[in-house]
């Protein structure tokens, strides 16, 4: 078959690319390996920044968002057993962040596909980009029921994530990539348990990172450092809780409500980028280009504004014959990604505890103490948290 562009993976990157290219007439198919249902429920990023929620708004997209999202103007740091509440709004004027999670921006976005009908093939597998260095690339795949089919494309999406196969079809000598690792990982629950605020709470110990967050007005999300190499089966729920009153513990606030544990999962932790995110006409948006740590929740946010910059590109060539943005794409998009990873990892380094780094502990104790004295670091801070305007003009 044959399309304009052939989009690989159904994640958020991929599948506001597949809207936005249609909302403006573009032809495209989406691949993705995984099942519907597994999709729509893969339990993961929380917030939206205001320019992700802009975007989804222009997209059509917004209803249910602004009907069920939870607006938050402001958030609680804790550290010393103190409670400090940061007024996003009021610091920035613009700044606000949504709670609405991610598994529910692809509900609404695959909604949105159905009802055009665009084609998405779910369960494929040996997904293969040819001849990218050409003028008439092509997939190859096999469907859900196993025969092969042979897409033509114009250009080719790599929206397929970070252990995706679209990155790894870019000749290594011409890519460079750039890693680092921490010394912890993310253990998130999902609790039947009513959160004790309406806000996110980011908390700094000595015990270690911890985090409270929400996915309604009955059950919290809660995030706790772990060591890198932790499993699930050392954390029986009572350790889960002890260890969170512990972390969470602070003056005047009430302690977390316990409840049964609904899920549990172990995130590692890692900051990647590759560049460049074009070859040929293949180009790389969200995961499958870059990874920051969850502590700022930039990852989603990130592959709306690559998608932001890439569907510009796409959108002008085809109804201006204009390839200039499309060329431009890898560079500008690349300068923002730099900026979130760079508050991602201060976010993170910030908030985190590594065992044996004394002078290290000092220094961030003495980093949150010079940040929530000052009206303007604070202001730099809640600036880059709430998410710096898109690239792309749509
Ligand atoms: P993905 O969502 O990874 O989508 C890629 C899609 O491509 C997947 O559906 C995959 O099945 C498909 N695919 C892969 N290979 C192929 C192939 N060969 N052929 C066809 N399809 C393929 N971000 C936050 O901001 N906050 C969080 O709390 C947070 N928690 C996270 C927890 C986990 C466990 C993970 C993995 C990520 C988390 N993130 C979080 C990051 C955030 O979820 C991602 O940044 C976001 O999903 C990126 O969207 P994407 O569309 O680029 O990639
Ligand atoms: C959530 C995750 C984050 O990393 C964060 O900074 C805020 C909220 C969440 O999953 O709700």
């Amino acid at each position: 078959s044959k399309t304009q562009v052939a989009i690989i993976g159904a994640g958020p990157a991929g599948l506001l690319l597949g809207r936005l290219l249609r909302l403006s007439g573009v032809d495209n198919i989406i691949l993705e390996a995984r099942d519907r249902h597994y999709v729509e429920n893969r339990l993961r990023a929380g917030l939206l920044e205001q320019p992700t929620v802009d975007l989804l708004d222009a997209a059509g997209l917004g209803d249910r968002l602004h009907r069920e999202g939870k607006f938050h103007e402001g958030f609680e740091l804790r550290f010393g057993g103190r409670r400090t509440r940061i007024d996003m709004r009021e610091l920035t004027g613009r700044a606000i962040t949504v709670l609405y999670p991610q598994t529910e921006v692809v509900k609404d976005l695959l909604a949105a596909r159905d009802k055009t009908g665009d084609l998405i093939a779910f369960e494929v597998s040996e997904v293969e980009p040819h001849g990218i260095d050409s003028d008439r690339p092509t997939v190859r795949y096999r469907d859900a029921g196993g025969s092969a089919h042979e897409i033509q494309a114009d250009f080719i999406a790599g929206c397929d994530g970070f252990h995706g196969v679209c990155r790894p079809a870019i000749p290594s000598s011409l890519v460079k990539t750039f890693t680092r690792d921490y010394p912890f990982a993310w253990f998130g629950i999902l609790a039947d348990a009513p959160p004790i605020s309406a806000e996110l709470i980011y908390a700094h110990h000595a015990r270690g990172f911890s985090m409270h967050s929400m996915r309604s007005d009955r059950v919290s999300r809660l995030y706790l450092q772990v060591a890198p190499d932790d499993t699930v089966e050392n954390w029986p729920d009572e350790r889960i809780w002890t260890e969170l009153q512990l972390r969470m513990g602070a003056e005047g606030s009430p302690r977390l409500n316990e409840g049964a544990i609904l899920h549990k999962s172990i995130t590692p932790m890692r900051s990647f980028v590759t560049e460049p995110l074009q070859y040929g006409r293949l180009f790389l948006a969200g995961d499958a280009a870059h990874i920051v740590p969850p502590t700022a929740a930039k990852g989603l946010n990130l592959a709306v504004a690559d998608v932001s910059v890439l569907s510009d590109g796409l959108i002008t060539f085809y109804r201006d014959g204009d390839r200039s943005i499309l060329d431009g794409y890898s560079e500008l998009a690349l300068q923002r990604i730099w900026r979130a990873q760079e508050f991602s990892r201060a976010m993170t380094e910030l908030l985190h505890h590594v065992p044996g780094q004394d002078f290290e502990a000092r220094l961030q104790r003495a980093r949150l103490e010079g940040l929530v004295a000052s009206r303007a670091a604070m202001t730099t801070f809640c600036e880059n948290y709430t998410g710096l305007p898109f690239a792309g003009r749509i």
